[in-house]
Order: structure tokens, then C-alpha cells, then sequence
């Protein structure tokens, strides 16, 4: 079976607890119970002195029936029997009721030469009636005037009834306190318990959620305590394996890229091979065709759709040869702004076509980037191109270009957004693997090739949150220190 810590933490503190309060209220009732029968004693052996100097004139006097009365005007309730015995231990004077107990009744318990000062005392059981009553029973030597040996003496019996109930009365009010105390022990024991392990078991769902593989567990634990120092461990180690886990994620996706590029590579070159010279003739063939003054109207626009159509193919190859080529950067410092316009000027058409409305801000003084100029403009070609694609009629795009910092380091940064059909967030990064695309005529190269010149000039492109419709694109490239 199993047991939580929770449980057997309370459970313990409880225990300990019942334990403690139980020894505490042993004592007091101990003590209580000491002090009401001390009590109970000294007031019996009062009433004891007290009829015993009543009594000295008539026991001397041998006077039984004024003892007889004396006796008889102080039996209560509580007093159960006097008996008044004289100098050999014979009962001269008693209550009625006591005589049918001759065990009592009959002897002093007193020895002959008792002094002056000394007492019997004890306690036992006398059964009046058809129940059993405690009584406290003293018995007190009577000495005369100047004589040595006891004259006689006096046994009284006092119930105990009272002092019964009394204990009983306490032992209840302790037994209450008692039952209180433990009661409030478990509740303070399970808050106790509770706070004690509330941090464990935040700590054991998150290592069960690590377990399932979920590293973005945060255990939000801020004692400063040793719980406090695990949990933040347990934090930086989950940071850690969760940064780990990108990068090998990275790490994954560019060996698979890099597979995927290299057998794209062997394909596109031999497509390239065979198609290109074919192609050459054929288009030039059609050009010399195309140029006949015989043709009608409908066999030149026919024509002219199949040279449409050569150029598309052509377009295909020169795409496909320039994301599989691996050239090396030529590297210049220029401004983005300056390669931005000019991949701009190359779109004017479609632009004018679809009357997009077109919003760049430009940060002020922006230092150089050194880039590949041509690459850079195919990458603002591509992104740009995307967007006018996804606008509608009117639709607007917007430029910013800035710098920021990112972990310390300079960034040149722009970001083109649209107000176009979006993209969904779990295609984020399908759309930069080649041939991804929706389009009927696409041929899903256009952002595979901006990555990769991206990658190649170290910076990073990808999909961020935009507020509204559309998409935005954020292409991140490290800037030069100091400038
Ligand atoms: N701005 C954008 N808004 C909406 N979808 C976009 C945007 N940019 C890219 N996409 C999506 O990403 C896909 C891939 O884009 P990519 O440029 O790589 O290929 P393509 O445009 O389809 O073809 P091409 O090779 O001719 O550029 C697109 O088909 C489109 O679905
Ligand atoms: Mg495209």
C-alpha cells in the first residue's frame, strides 16, 4: 500500500502530539486529583476535632445520652457514622444506621498507647442500601486534661461521593481539553504536513512531466529554503536539456536540409545537363518560328505561350541550380536600405498591378552590413514577392528595417509584414523546406533559397506573431561592432 509523505508527515506529528498532551494532562490529573482528596481530608478530620471537643465533657462524664444526641444532630448525608468509643476501644454512642455493621461498629482501630496528635485514617467501600459508597474514614484519640493515655476516641465517616464527582467532573474538563488539543494538533499537523510537502510534490509532478519529455516545466517554488535551491536546479537543468534539445533539434534539421540539399544538388545538376542544351534549340527554333511573317494571330499567340512556357522551365532550372549551388559570399558593406530598393524596383510591376500600399520605416543612421549584395536582394525578392502574392487588391506591406541587440551583439534586423491570407503556425517552419508551397504555380523555392543565404551570412530568418491578419517575417543579420 502506498503511503504519501504527506500522510505519514501529519501522521507522525499527531502522534507525537496525543502522546505529549496525553502525559501533560496525566500529571494535572495527577496532581487535581491529589489536591481535591487532600482537601476532602483535612475538612473530614475538622469535623472530626470538632465533635470530638464537643464531646470531651460527656465522654469524662460518661453523660452517652448527650453523645447519643451530638451524634444524632450531625449525621447528614455526607457524614455517614460517628462512633464514639471509650478508653478500651468499646463503642459507647453511634449513629443507628452504623450499628448493623459490626465490623465498624464494634472496634477502634486506635492502638492503646496512641498519642496525642496521631490518627487513623483510611478509605473502603460501604454498601448502604443497594450501592457501594467510598468513604473516607478517621478515627481521632480523645485525651483529657492532664492525663497521658487517650481517654477515648471518635471515628467518623465521611463519603466520598462528592469528591467522586468532583475527580470525574475534572478528569471530563481534562479529557475535553485533551481531545482539543489533539484535535487542533491534526489540523496544525496537516497544514504543516501540507506546507512541508506542497514544494515536493510540485517538484515530483514536474519530474513526471520531464519524464514525458515536456522540458518547458517551470517549478515556481520561491522558499529559501533547501526545497527553494532544488527547484531552482531543477530549473536551470530543464533550461539546459530544453536548449540542448533545440539545438540538436537545429542541428537535425540542417543534416536533413544538408541531405536533402545535396541529393537536390545531384538531381538538379542532371536536369540541368539534360534539359538546358534540348531547351536552347527548341527556343531558339521557336523564335526563328515565331519571327515568320505566315503565321496568323492564333498560331502567334500559341506560339507565344509556349515561349511562356520555355521561360518558366528556364526560370525553374536557374532557381533550382542557385539553391543547390553552394558559392561563396561575396561580401561588401552595403546598406540594406539600398538592396531593399532595388529588390523593390524589380517588383514595381506587380506592386502597380495589385495597387499594394507600401509602408517602409527606416531607423536613423544605420550602419553598413557586410553582405552579399546580390544573394541579400534575391533573399528581399523572394520575402517580397511571398507577400505580394498573399495581399489582395490594395492589400498593404509593411518594411521596417532597425538595429537591435541580441544577447549583447549587434543585429541588423527587418521585418515585412502583410496583411494577407497568413500563414498557420504549424507551418511556421514547413515553409522554408524546398518544394513546400500552396501555390498552383510555385514551386516552393523561393524562402528554402532565403534561408539558406541567410544561414550562410549567419543571421537567421524566420515567421514572428504579428498583431491582425497576415504574416510578418523577421530576417536578422549580424551587424557589424562599433559601427
Ligand atoms: N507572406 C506570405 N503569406 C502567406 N503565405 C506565405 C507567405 N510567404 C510564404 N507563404 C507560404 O509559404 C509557401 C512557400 O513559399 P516559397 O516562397 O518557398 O514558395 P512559393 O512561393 O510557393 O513558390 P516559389 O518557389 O515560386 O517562391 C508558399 O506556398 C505559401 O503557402
Ligand atoms: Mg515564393
Amino acid at each position: 500500500m502506498k503511503i504519501s509523505l504527506h500522510t505519514r508527515f501529519a501522521a507522525w506529528i499527531t502522534a507525537l502530539l496525543t502522546v505529549l498532551v496525553g502525559a501533560v494532562l496525566f500529571v494535572i490529573e495527577k496532581r487535581e486529583v491529589g489536591t481535591i482528596f487532600e482537601e476532602t481530608k483535612s475538612r473530614t478530620l475538622l469535623i472530626a476535632e470538632y465533635l470530638a471537643s464537643r464531646n470531651l465533657r460527656a465522654l469524662i462524664s460518661w453523660d452517652t445520652a448527650f453523645m447519643q444526641e451530638t451524634i444524632d444532630e450531625q449525621i447528614e448525608k455526607r457524614l455517614l457514622y460517628v462512633i464514639i468509643y471509650d478508653r478500651s476501644g468499646k463503642p459507647l454512642a453511634a449513629n443507628a444506621s452504623i450499628q448493623t455493621y459490626p465490623e465498624i461498629y464494634n472496634t477502634s482501630r486506635l492502638p492503646a498507647d496512641v498519642a496525642e496528635g496521631e490518627f487513623e485514617l483510611r478509605t473502603h467501600t460501604l454498601r448502604i442500601g443497594d450501592k457501594d459508597q467510598n468513604v473516607l474514614e478517621v478515627e481521632l484519640p480523645i485525651f483529657a486534661p492532664d492525663v497521658a493515655t487517650k481517654w477515648g476516641s471518635i471515628k467518623i465517616g465521611h463519603s466520598l461521593e462528592d469528591m467522586d464527582r468532583e475527580v470525574r467532573r475534572t478528569r471530563r474538563v481534562l479529557i475535553l481539553i485533551g481531545l482539543g488539543g489533539c484535535l487542533v494538533g491534526l489540523l496544525a499537523s496537516t497544514l504543516l504536513a501540507r506546507r512541508v510537502t506542497r514544494p515536493l510534490k510540485k517538484l515530483v509532478a514536474g519530474t513526471v512531466q520531464i519524464s514525458k519529455g515536456d522540458f518547458s516545466q517551470r517549478i515556481d517554488l520561491a522558499s529559501r529554503d533547501e526545497l527553494g535551491e532544488l527547484a531552482r536546479s531543477f530549473n536551470e537543468m530543464t533550461a539546459q536539456l530544453m536548449q540542448t534539445r533545440e539545438r540538436m533539434e537545429a542541428a537535425n534539421r540542417r543534416l536533413v536540409q544538408a541531405e536533402k540539399l545535396a541529393s537536390i544538388g545531384r538531381l538538379a545538376a542532371t536536369i540541368a545537363h539534360e534539359i538546358r542544351n534540348p531547351l536552347t534549340s527548341v527556343k531558339l527554333n521557336i523564335q526563328k518560328v515565331q519571327e515568320s511573317e505566315r503565321l496568323d494571330p492564333v498560331e502567334k499567340e500559341h506560339i507565344a505561350l509556349s515561349r511562356e512556357g520555355i521561360g518558366q522551365i528556364e526560370k525553374f532550372i536557374k532557381e533550382l541550380l542557385s539553391f543547390t549551388r553552394a558559392s561563396e559570399l561575396m561580401r561588401d558593406l552595403f546598406s540594406l536600405e539600398t538592396i531593399l530598393d532595388e529588390a523593390l524596383k524589380l517588383l514595381r510591376e506587380p506592386f502597380q498591378e495589385k495597387r499594394i500600399v507600401l509602408q517602409k520605416t527606416v531607423a536613423k543612421n544605420l550602419p553598413a552590413v557586410s553582405v552579399d549584395g546580390d544573394k541579400m536582394r534575391q533573399v528581399f525578392l523572394n520575402v517580397l514577392r511571398n507577400a505580394s502574392e498573399s495581399v489582395e487588391e490594395g492589400g498593404e506591406i509593411r518594411i521596417v528595417l532597425s538595429r537591435g541587440r541580441e544577447e549583447g551583439r549587434p543585429r541588423d534586423q527587418a521585418r515585412i509584414g502583410d496583411d494577407g491570407c497568413g500563414i498557420p503556425d504549424r507551418e511556421w517552419e514547413n515553409i522554408f523546406e524546398p518544394f513546400f508551397t500552396t501555390k498552383a504555380a510555385g514551386f516552393g523555392l523561393g524562402l528554402a533559397n532565403a534561408r539558406k543565404i541567410v544561414e550562410q551570412h549567419g543571421g537567421v530568418i524566420k515567421v514572428v506573431k504579428k498583431r491582425g491578419r497576415g504574416s510578418c517575417f523577421l530576417i536578422s543579420l549580424p551587424g557589424e561592432e562599433g559601427t
